[in-house]
């Protein structure tokens, strides 16, 4: 792949990152009398039939400052405790409405960082997963992990309690970079704990870095990348640091620093991509990496690549997503439902016996067609419009109004090599592949006249 610096800064406009249709930043505040358990009831009936959970723990001791997650600092134990017995009640309150039939195939714990909490408090959660739900036979369970607060033996009391992912955010193996975005150390040397975990066979594990902070050279990134490929991660997530300081206040002192400009921020990302891809990594989206053998590479092989508020998933684990803790976005095929951010209201709310939910958008029939077309995308590069016509009864052009396709931008993608185009068939070439966001917003009609503010496409 032949990186072209003029192209990506041609098209390097701020697009939405798609991990839901609509993003977001659409859904609506929920109204007193928006009836949540009627829609929670209702996704019993509707697909995927699996249940994934999300455990949200906003919890971490030090504020990164490139940081973009919900996150709350904190040292007080007996907030984190008040916390996770507020999360117990929320899973006796979520199992009530759930069919006793369905399955969990996934957990994905997220944060902030979950294993800030101490050990007891992940087994407290577990049980009360355990006592409220069925599992399929082997779910998938998933922990962000901060090595800063990760001992082997809270690794071997994960793995007993049933994880088999683990992820870590590195982020850069420079100190200097580190100490610039106030991320707190390792507490073992990441190759310790890295090579503790693999010696568990059956533990998959990914490792988080980021590009476009304060003191990344090409040459110290490429050192960075090279200590990861020594490790031999299952998969490597290498993230563009998404800086919106008018949402995100405290990255704004990373500026007096300098950020690398656009074109350097590409030039880092191209070393990540040539080192990966020459060590056998297969690029998944935009900003993931696994093995060939990895269920990701094989489920893009097969074009059964999903994706969720988690990332990047197979057809075969994932459930509709019912998120726990404050911030958490459901995702169930007929509504999304995003909890309130706020500590306070959030335990108040749960103890009162109440669901938390602050936003939420009930995506219309055409929307989600739009939503299939651009998940198509984004998971598989490709999209045949007169199947999905097909699929919803419906003839092709219809399926274009629905769109409001962009057929001159389609057109400049083609021109520009990003896509190829046969008939009603849109394939994403392996340059087009680091335009999809720009490609899937040729799909969007809320693209076309909008005046929300979203991140760099690249
Ligand atoms: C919840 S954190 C992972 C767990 C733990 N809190 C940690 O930092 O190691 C999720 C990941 O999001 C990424 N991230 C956070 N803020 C970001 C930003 N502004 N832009 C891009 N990626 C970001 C980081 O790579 C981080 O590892
Ligand atoms: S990057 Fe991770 S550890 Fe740092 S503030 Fe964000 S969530 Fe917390």
């Amino acid at each position: 792949m032949n990186f072209e610096i003029e192209l990506f800064e041609k098209y390097n406009i701020p697009t939405p990152r798609y991990t839901s249709y609509p993003p977001a930043n659409f859904f609506k505040t929920a109204e007193p009398n928006l009836d949540v358990k009627k829609i929670i009831t209702d996704s019993n009936i509707q697909q995927p039939q699996n249940i994934s959970i999300y455990i949200h723990i906003p919890f971490c001791a030090q504020l990164c400052l490139y940081c973009g997650c919900n996150t709350h600092i904190t040292h007080n134990r007996e907030t984190m405790k008040n916390y996770v017995d507020t999360l117990v009640k929320e899973i006796e309150l979520l199992a009530k409405y759930l069919d006793k039939n369905r399955k969990v195939s996934q957990i994905h714990w997220g944060g902030g960082t979950p294993n800030y909490l101490p050990i007891e408090d992940i087994e407290r959660i577990m049980t009360a997963l355990n006592n409220n739900f069925g599992f399929i036979s082997s779910p998938e369970i998933a922990m962000e992990c901060h090595p800063a607060h990760l001992t082997k033996t809270y690794v071997d009391q994960l793995v007993q309690m049933g994880f088999n992912r683990l992820s870590f955010g590195v982020q850069d193996f420079s100190d200097k970079v580190l100490e610039t975005v106030n991320r707190e150390k390792p507490l073992l040397p990441i190759e310790e704990i890295v090579s503790y975990i693999q010696s568990y066979p059956d533990i998959s594990l990914n490792l988080d870095f980021i590009y476009g902070l304060p003191y990344q050279s090409l040459s110290s990134y490429e050192t960075t990348i090279k200590k990861a490929l020594a490790l031999h991660p299952d998969r490597l997530a290498v993230f563009s640091y998404a800086h919106v300081p008018w949402i995100k206040k405290q990255q704004k002192s990373l500026e007096k620093y300098g950020l690398p400009t656009a074109e350097e921020k590409l030039k880092l990302f191209k070393t990540a991509y040539e080192l990966l891809s020459k060590n056998n990594y297969q690029i998944i989206g935009l900003d993931h990496f696994a093995l060939p053998e990895d269920e990701l590479s094989i489920a893009l092989r097969n074009k059964k690549l999903h994706r969720n508020f988690q990332g990047y998933c197979t057809l075969e684990t994932t459930g509709q997503v019912y998120a726990l803790g404050v911030s958490g976005i459901s995702q169930m095929e007929n509504a999304y439902l995003q909890n309130t951010k706020d500590l306070k209201i959030y335990t108040d709310k749960i103890n009162k016996g109440e669901f938390a939910v602050e936003k939420y958008y009930i995506p219309n029939e055409n929307e989600k067609i739009i939503r299939q077309i651009i998940e198509e995308i984004m998971c598989n590069l490709e999209v045949d419009i007169y199947e999905i016509a097909q699929q919803y009864n419906k003839k092709t052009d219809e399926i274009y109004q629905i769109t409001q396709v962009d057929k001159e931008a389609l057109k400049t993608y083609e021109k520009e090599e990003f896509i190829r185009c046969k008939k009603d068939f849109y394939q994403l070439t392996p340059k087009g592949q680091f335009f999809m966001r720009i490609i899937a917003a040729a799909f969007d009609p809320q693209m076309k006249n909008n005046s929300k503010t979203f991140s760099k496409a690249l």
